[in-house]
């Protein structure tokens, strides 16, 4: 292990223009006390791209998105998997290496997509639509993928969905990823409501939604973006799939976490705007110090931001959080996870 004084060099170079540095004196202990016990547990820290900076770029020894991670997750031979993200990405990770112990720095660390929609309510839209497939996002809980037939992240919607090769597939829960994918398909969509839904036969549709949304990517709207331009001309501006469909139209790229970073990385412009989750903007600027990013910066994920240097510092000390998932459910949700990963 290097010494602490190269850590703490390395992290200062890296941060410097987007955490103050008092602050990274003090993260850049916990940091290093992290990755001591990491290699005494015998753990692997994997980090969502919407980890704060002084996290992202310190402990995890993969980052990426939720698709990226789950790769790793079910491929890593260590003893622990400690996942920072959110709860529905450790459950992923749980799904597909049991025997491994996954561990969440919160005990809760939601998602407001992931708790838009229940079991029952995956059942009850099959009553209404037999026969019809499922297509989960990623952003969901166990019971739910356990009740889908496949699940999909924001890097594989599309594919996942023509994959079917149906005439109708049910897609849930985010109703603007789904919007956005009728989009690029060039499918029809409709929105059964928690109530009911009476067969119409008069209507043309080769989707049916929910009504999710992320409490984040929900924010951004086509004045922002008219605004920036208006502004910034020559700027480019990269919208999560999460966003509204209007919002997507308006922005010049769409992709995965992941993907808005290659993007950035591989394609030379003037200036970038993304419009997502605050902290990966001050990831990649950290990164890519010779890019220019404009910040659109109203919202940070609450969730994402309940995972903090200090809390997973306390879960390899005290083997916490960890996630359990019922054998019954995991066997059903893992068919639909493994069916996702093998699509690609
Ligand atoms: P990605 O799969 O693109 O990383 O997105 C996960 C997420 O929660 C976005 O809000
Ligand atoms: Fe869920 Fe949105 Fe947070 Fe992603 S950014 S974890 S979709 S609430």
């Amino acid at each position: 292990m290097e010494s602490y004084e190269q850590f703490l060099e390395e992290m200062k170079t890296k941060l410097r223009d987007v955490v103050p540095e008092p602050e990274i004196y003090i993260k850049a202990e916990i940091a290093y006390e992290i990755n001591r016990l990491k290699q005494e547990r015998n753990a692997v820290i994997l980090g969502h791209n919407y980890m704060e900076p002084a996290l992202f770029h310190s402990i995890p020894d993969y980052v990426g998105d939720s698709l990226g991670l789950s790769r790793i997750a079910a491929q890593t031979d260590k003893d622990i998997i400690v996942f920072c993200g959110v709860r529905f990405m450790a459950e992923t990770a749980k799904i597909l290496n049991p025997e491994k112990t996954v561990l969440l720095p919160a005990a809760r660390a939601g998602c407001s997509l992931a708790e838009s929609i229940t079991a029952g309510d995956v059942r009850r839209l099959r009553e209404q639509f037999p026969g019809v497939p499922v297509v989960s996002y990623v952003n969901t809980y166990a019971d739910v993928k356990a009740e889908s037939d496949v699940c999909c992240t924001s890097s594989n919607a599309a594919a996942v969905v023509e994959s079917l090769g149906v005439d109708t597939v049910i897609f849930l829960p985010d109703e603007y990823l789904a919007r956005n994918v009728a989009r690029e398909t060039g499918k029809h969509i409709i929105f059964p409501t928690k109530s009911g839904w009476k067969a119409d036969a008069t209507l043309d549709y080769q989707l049916i939604g929910w009504h999710g949304r992320c409490e984040v990517h929900e924010q951004f709207t086509v004045q922002d973006i008219e605004d920036i331009r208006a502004e910034y001309p020559d700027v480019v501006i990269l919208a999560h799939p999460e966003c509204s469909p209007e919002v997507v139209a308006a922005s010049d790229f769409s992709g995965s976490t992941s993907a808005m970073i290659r993007y950035v990385q591989d394609v030379d412009a003037p200036r970038y705007l993304l419009l997502t989750e605050c902290a990966m903007g001050d990831n990649i600027a950290a990164a890519n110090p010779e890019k220019a990013m404009l910040r659109l910066c109203r919202v940070r994920c609450p969730h994402m931001n309940e995972i903090t240097l200090e809390d997973t510092l306390a879960a390899l000390q005290k083997t916490q959080y960890v996630i359990e998932v019922p054998e019954e459910i995991r066997l059903r949700a893992l068919r639909a996870v493994e069916r996702m990963i093998a699509i690609g």
